[in-house]
């Protein structure tokens, strides 16, 4: 019987969900995709359980695709895979590392990732204090859980920056006061990085003067040619997240590359055209490898028992 892969995705249709059907599929996995927000999870002394319109979800593997919006339900439900044992890419623990931008940039400036002058503000009387910790007008100002470029303006002037701030905690939001790249205006680099290595990188270019890249904001896609020393970066910011598939954003600044976020769930669609690489055949690729490791283990596992209980045997007579 083929090895069974769940996508979780809220929209089959999409490309990067299409894309791992397909490539999946010609690897040998029997693929469904389940919405997960339609899953039942029952939690028991036996590990659990997860249902699906009455039927226990079984399967050898889990990619979730979890939407920012659905990020608490979805990482519980990534989180009863684990627990079932079952290997999932990635795991919850790596989708709640880096969806929150503090808490990634604390992770991963930790362990010696370069990352932008960042400033979390609690209270907006300490804002002028922050602003001059990260150099300056023009900072960026954005919100620590955000997607899609929406919760992110450049303040040219301390009361822009201060009114943003304010407004943002009003709200409830979470503000970053952040260095602004200058050199890097409207241009970052993304490096895909699946199972360790780095697969395919794309320069993103934002539309006119507007300086955030992002897809979703009319920005266009290069090729790029991915030095070294990105590359290793962006293998680094992965391992610490603990992702296995990784969208490693990275600016370009005067003192060095800067790690600006870690998507989990890293669109495919801008980065297969612009690099030419089939990227989702690298994951599908990858869940091969994870199976065959896990089944060597199994193996390993059995003959180890085996032989242990035929030592018993001997030694019992
Ligand atoms: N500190 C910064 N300096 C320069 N450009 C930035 C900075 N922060 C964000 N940007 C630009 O804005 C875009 C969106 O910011 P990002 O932090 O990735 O938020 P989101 O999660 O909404 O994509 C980035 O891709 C980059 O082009
Ligand atoms: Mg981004």
């Amino acid at each position: 019987m083929d090895p069974r892969l769940v996508i979780l995705s809220r929209g089959s249709r999409l490309y990067s969900t299409k894309r791992l059907v397909e490539e999946a599929e010609k690897a040998g996995w029997a693929v469904r995709i389940i919405d997960p927000l339609s899953l039942t999870v029952v939690i028991d002394d036996r590990g659990g359980r997860i249902f699906h319109r009455g039927w226990p979800v079984e399967c050898e593997a889990v990619i979730p695709r979890i939407g920012y919006s659905i990020t608490r339900r979805g990482v519980a439900i990534v989180r009863q895979f684990e627990h079932m044992g079952i290997p999932v890419l990635n795991t919850a623990d790596g989708i709640t590392r880096s969806r929150d931008k503090l808490v990634a940039g604390q992770l991963l400036s930790d362990e010696g990732v370069p990352v932008p002058i960042t400033a979390h503000v609690g209270g907006w009387e300490d804002t002028n204090r922050a602003i001059s910790r990260v150099g300056g007008t023009p900072c960026v100002i954005k919100s620590s859980e955000g997607t899609h470029g929406s919760g992110v303006f450049l303040a040219h002037t301390d009361q822009h920056a201060r009114q943003l701030v304010f407004q943002m905690i009003e709200r409830d939001m979470r503000p970053l006061v952040q260095e602004y790249i200058g050199e890097s205006h409207g241009r970052d680099v993304r490096a895909l990085v699946v199972g360790g290595k780095v697969v395919a990188a794309m320069r993103r270019v934002a539309a006119g003067s507007e300086f955030r890249s992002n897809f979703h904001l009319g920005g266009s896609v290069e090729t790029v040619e991915i030095t070294p020393k990105l590359a290793q970066i962006a293998v680094n910011a992965a391992k610490i997240l603990e992702l296995d598939i990784a969208g490693v954003d990275l600016l370009e600044s005067q003192r060095g590359p800067l790690v600006l976020e870690v998507n989990s769930s890293p669109g495919l669609e801008g980065i297969e055209k612009a690099s030419r690489v089939n990227v989702a055949g690298a994951v599908a690729n990858f869940l091969n490898e994870k199976l065959q490791a896990i089944e060597a283990e199994k193996n390993q596992f059995d003959s180890e028992s085996s032989l242990s209980s035929a030592g018993d045997f001997t030694h019992a007579f």
